[in-house]
């Protein structure tokens, strides 16, 4: 995918260069405010979370991720990280082996939303499901609070399927924890396989895992078929 510049945004894909830039961006933005990091309590806007940079540091290295930077040239914000979308390949086995990592985690908080992410994956076997053998993994969407209600998001999804069509991929799939991202998705042709409501994931004791805040009630697992 070429750079290429639209909205006073220039998007392109993610290298090296840039992901200490991306980590910070997150560390401002979706490490405390997507829904479930929100409801965990995961961590205080600013600041890092050793697991989910990992975490993201892992995703930015399949090279299929996009970045939108301001283009502004007149602007005191020209250059900097305005959104990210992170995408990551998703092999067979993956996500079991993610699960059973995720036991020896210290965090638990992490624990808590990653466990719920995973268990939901696991109900079902996409590879067989859709007869792929590879899963072009939509997992982070990002757009700083400074830039949102731009369509920055929008464009982000759809760059996101030129690359996974220019890489030759068949399926895309999203765990869209929010209503906003979840309509996003849908407004680009992705379809709701299969969902959670947060107030009835219990623990055993029936407490709610993750008090979520209105209006987001649920997660989705999307997929687009290409
Ligand atoms: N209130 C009302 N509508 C909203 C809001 C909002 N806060 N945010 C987005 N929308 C709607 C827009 O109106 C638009 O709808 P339209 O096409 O009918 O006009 C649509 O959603 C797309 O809006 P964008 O401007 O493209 O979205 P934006 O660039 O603001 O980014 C995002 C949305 C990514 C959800 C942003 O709010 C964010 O970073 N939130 C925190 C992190 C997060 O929750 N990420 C998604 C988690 S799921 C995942 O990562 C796979």
């Amino acid at each position: 995918l070429r750079p290429t510049t639209s909205l006073n945004m220039e998007y392109k894909v993610i290298c090296a260069d840039y992901y200490e830039r991306v980590i910070d961006h997150l560390r401002g933005n979706f490490f405390a405010d997507e829904p479930l990091n929100r409801a965990a309590g995961l961590c205080q806007q600013g600041c890092g979370n050793s697991e989910l940079e990992h975490h993201s540091l892992a995703t930015l290295e399949d090279q299929l991720s996009i970045m939108a930077l301001d283009a502004r040239k007149d602007s005191d914000n020209y250059g900097q990280i305005a959104g990210v979308v992170l995408n990551g390949v998703l092999l067979p086995g993956d996500t079991e082996k993610a699960l059973d990592k995720l036991q020896f985690s210290c965090d638990k908080n992490y624990k808590k939303i990653f466990e719920l992410l995973y268990r939901h994956s696991l109900q079902v076997d996409l590879f067989k499901c859709f007869n792929v053998e590879r899963i072009f993994d939509v997992r982070i969407l990002s757009v700083d609070a400074r830039y949102r209600g731009q369509g920055i998001a929008k464009e982000l999804v759809r760059r996101t399927e030129l690359v996974a069509r220019e890489s030759d991929y068949h399926l895309l799939k999203a765990d869209a924890t929010g209503i906003f991202s979840q309509k996003i998705l849908r407004s680009h042709g992705f379809e709701v396989f299969s969902e959670q409501l947060y107030a009835k994931y219990k623990d055993a004791e029936g407490q709610i895992i993750l008090p979520v805040e209105a209006p987001h009630i649920k997660m989705q697992l999307l997929v687009k078929e290409l």
